[in-house]
């Protein structure tokens, strides 16, 4: 496995390689939300904690926004649309700051998380490259200033 973290200009958006839909069909909907949940769960020890929920009913919702995301990209059931509508995720990132190093730091949580899937490499390869790429298209300043995207 490749987990490598791609660097790119700021403000680039790099074109992007959605995931292949077996890793959809070998993980299973509740595998997914659970790889989100336990993401979610390093997020909110890590170094950019000051920008996801601290409330446990905000953090739950936002972890069925982001794993209802990772179903439909994946090519399962549209929970996302049919909940938030077109996903236009850079757009409703730009809420608050997000720098390149944080965008490191929620990669690596990824890694972590990823590392324990029991899935065959070149499926598990292509959703990392889906994340390295895609995550940098929510790179939107250069500085933190602290903000929870979520109001409790
Ligand atoms: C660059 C690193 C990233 C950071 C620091 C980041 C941070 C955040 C934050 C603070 C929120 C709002 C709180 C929440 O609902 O969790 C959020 C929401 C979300 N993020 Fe990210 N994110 C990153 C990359 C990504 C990527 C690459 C994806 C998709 C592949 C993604 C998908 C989502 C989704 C689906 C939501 C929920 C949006 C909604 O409210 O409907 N994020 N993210």
């Amino acid at each position: 496995m490749d987990f490598s973290i791609s660097q790119f200009e700021y403000r680039q958006r790099p074109p992007v390689t959605i995931p292949t839909p077996e890793f959809l069909e070998l993980l299973t909907e509740e595998g997914i939300r659970k790889m989100v949940s336990d993401h979610y769960d390093l997020l909110s020890k890590s170094e950019i904690k000051h920008l996801f929920p601290s409330n446990e009913e905000a953090l739950n919702k936002a972890k069925k926004n982001s794993a209802d995301f990772f179903i439909q990209i994946c090519g399962g059931p549209s929970y996302y649309l049919e909940s938030r509508g077109k996903p236009m995720l850079a757009k409703r990132h730009a809420a608050g700051s997000i720098t390149p190093e944080s965008r490191i730091v929620w990669l690596k949580c990824y890694i972590q998380v990823l590392s324990k899937l029991n899935l065959p490499d070149d499926v598990l390869q292509l959703f990392w490259n889906y994340l390295n790429v895609f995550s940098f298209w929510m790179v939107n300043s250069k500085e933190n200033y602290d903000v929870r995207f979520v109001k409790e």
